[in-house]
């Protein structure tokens, strides 16, 4: 039985245009595109029509970086696919990367069952996987290959987190010269961990024991000279390179300085980076530990440069690095100690909006919108035209959006796992109304109707493309 949707009068927003469409769907794809009103678009004949008069119709989003059920400090995210995807689909967010983990001392095909395990049957959109690399050895670069030939195109290495996630530079270096050969890309969290342990020590040692000196440890000197070591590192290996969580001016910079020698070196900032500081990791009562991320929320005058490195191209994309733990009970393991708050913020649901609310602000277009929260994350990970936008032969992965609809980011009204919102209290302009997921209808009108297991694990295309 083929089904047929036509979403009728919106204006159809993808990366590259912007037109009043309607937009033909058969069996969860979409097949055609034609101007609101002609002959051709009023011929069309379906079995469900959703009105958009008023409304944007944009592809859904793809968060290229998340972290459900990520063990961290003693502790697991507490979103798990299920809750995170489903509140994924509440934003508007129709596909995430989530990163399976490569314990130490275990294999990369341990890690990627195990992920695959978690996610199989709970999730309510379509979902990849990205593999965390933390014991690079022989038989762990070679299942690089496997896992390439799995859809699992993209490898996340630290530079950071010594003990738990870190590979030292010859591991790195090793890696990517893997990557150069198999298609793959290394995603690296570009922190300086060794020299960031140390003031970790001392900070302690002080008794500067707050939320506030996870920020001032984690110098922006440090995220620069890892980002410059990366992509020393990726050109000695021919590889490409995608840096993630960039957060502070001077590592942009980095990134502008080799993009600028036409390197293939890529960046990701978050909304945290772009809304969020160091006033933020500075409230009183313990409070800021709800701000602890890595890398750390930056003073607020690191944001324009963001701003600038989105509009340029220096920064392609904006994920989320959605890791949230709960204030009560797993923030709190780092009372007294900074260096024991679990590591993450949530925003899953969060990041459209926020970044529409960055289009009224003026800092982005409209397309750029689409473009760095849609279009470049798929194309960036080998899921593109698939999904990312809207056109004949993609995924119906779409989002009516309602520009005008006003509403305020809080905990009381938001679908993550979590017992507070980082955007507490802050109004935005612009709302998810309905949301198809290959062409099913998971948000109608602001009512969830989708299920878990009705998402997919998607393999990726190799990252080929990008050198
Ligand atoms: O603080 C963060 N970002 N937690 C998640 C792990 C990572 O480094 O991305
Ligand atoms: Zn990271
Ligand atoms: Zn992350
Ligand atoms: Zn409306």
């Amino acid at each position: 039985m083929s089904s047929r949707t036509v979403i009728r009068g919106g204006l159809v927003v993808t990366a590259t245009d912007e037109l009043t469409a309607d937009v033909l769907i058969e069996d969860g794809r979409v097949v055609a595109l034609a101007a609101h009103g002609s002959a051709y678009a009023e011929g069309w004949t379906a079995d469900t029509v959703i009105d958009a008069t008023g409304h944007y119709v944009i592809p859904g989003g793809v968060d290229a970086h998340t972290h459900m059920e990520l063990p961290f400090g003693g502790t697991f995210a507490s979103d798990t696919f299920e809750t995170g995807t489903r509140a994924a689909a509440w934003g508007g967010t129709t596909t995430i990367v989530d990163f399976a983990v490569q314990s130490v001392g275990r294999s990369l095909r341990e890690g990627l069952d195990a992920w695959h395990a978690k996610a199989s049957g709970r999730c309510a959109i379509d979902y990849a996987f990205h593999m965390i690399l933390s014991d690079v050895n022989e038989s762990s670069l070679k299942e690089m290959d496997l896992l390439v030939s799995e859809g699992v195109t993209s490898f996340k290495l630290f530079m950071a987190y010594p003990g738990v996630f870190y590979s030292d530079d010859g591991q790195i270096l090793r890696a990517m010269q893997r990557s150069a050969g198999n298609g793959g890309l290394i995603m690296m969290h570009a922190e300086n961990g060794i020299a960031i342990d140390v003031l970790v020590e001392q900070a302690l040692a002080a008794g500067r024991t707050d939320p506030r000196h996870h920020g001032e440890v984690r110098k922006v000197l440090l995220e620069a000279e890892a980002t410059h070591r990366a992509v020393q590192l990726a050109r000695v290996a021919g590889a490409p390179l995608y840096v993630v969580h960039v957060s502070a001016r001077e590592a942009l910079a980095e990134l502008a300085a080799a993009r600028d020698q036409g390197l293939p070196v890529f960046g990701e900032t978050c909304p945290q980076y772009l809304f969020l500081s160091t006033d933020n990791l500075a409230e009183p009562d313990f409070e800021g530990a709800k701000y602890v991320c890595s890398t750390p929320l930056r003073p607020r005058d690191h944001q324009e440069a963001l701003w600038r490195g989105l509009r340029t191209d220096d920064l392609q994309v904006v994920s989320t690095d959605h890791c949230p733990f709960c204030f009560q009970g797993q923030k709190e393991l780092g009372r007294g100690d900074f260096s024991k708050i679990p590591n993450g913020l949530p925003g899953v649901e969060n990041r459209m909006d926020l970044l529409h609310q960055a289009v009224l602000d003026g800092h982005i277009t409209r397309r750029r919108w689409i473009e760095i929260a849609c279009a470049a994350p798929a194309r960036m990970f080998g899921l593109y035209p698939k999904k990312g936008t809207i056109a004949p032969g993609a995924d119906a992965d779409i989002v009516i959006y309602d520009p005008n609809a006003r509403h305020t980011l809080s905990v009381a009204t938001q679908h993550m796992n979590v017992d507070y919102s980082a955007y507490e209290g802050r109004s935005v302009t612009g709302q998810v109304v309905t949301v198809l997921s290959r062409g099913e209808t998971v948000i109608d009108r602001r009512r969830f109707t989708g299920r878990a297991g009705h998402g997919r694990f998607v393999p990726r295309e190799t990252c080929q493309h990008l050198t």
